[in-house]
């Protein structure tokens, strides 16, 4: 809000700390239901998702890349779906690396997508941000009424 966004919602399983001006949800962003009510009360089609989801970790590493990936890959599917035009998506990169399948359907759907590595991270972490920008516009438009599938 402070840098001049109309709308803020955000989701999370777990309650969060109330954010001025923000909209918090508490559920769970895999629910089918969760999605569309994301932009029910955003009120439109958003210009920025973020999506910093990392679910429990079981200490097994695979599995807890699998997991993680799962959230990402959901999340940059609703990006694709909903974003405006000219929009973008935000990641954290996962230490195992993306998935083809992921990498494909962003470079496809934004104008440039790169790995990236904010001030506000600390230089001895490893953690990397996956930056989409330039929202192409979904190939397949939504039947007209239907928000997202
Ligand atoms: C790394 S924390 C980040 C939290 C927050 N961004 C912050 O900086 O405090 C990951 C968050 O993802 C949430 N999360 C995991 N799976 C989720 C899901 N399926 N739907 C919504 N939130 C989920 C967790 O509850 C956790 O709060």
């Amino acid at each position: 809000m402070e840098r001049g966004a109309g709308a803020v919602v955000g989701v999370d399983l777990l309650p969060v700390e109330p954010l001025a001006g923000a909209t918090i949800l508490q559920a769970d962003f895999t629910d089918p239901a969760c999605p569309p009510r994301l932009i029910e009360l955003l009120g439109g089609a958003p210009d920025l998702i973020v999506c910093d989801m990392a679910p429990n970790t079981t200490g097994h590493r695979q599995t807890d890349h699998l997991r993680i990936v799962g959230l990402v890959e959901a999340a940059a599917d609703f990006a694709v779906q909903v974003l405006r035009p000219g929009g973008a998506f935000v990641s954290k990169a996962f230490q195992g690396g993306e998935t083809a399948a992921l990498l494909k359907l962003l470079k496809q759907s934004f104008a440039k997508v790169r790995h990236v590595k904010p001030k506000a991270s600390r230089a001895q972490s490893s953690e990397l941000y996956l930056l989409a920008t330039g929202f192409k516009g979904r190939i397949n438009p939504l039947p007209s009424g239907e928000r997202f599938r």
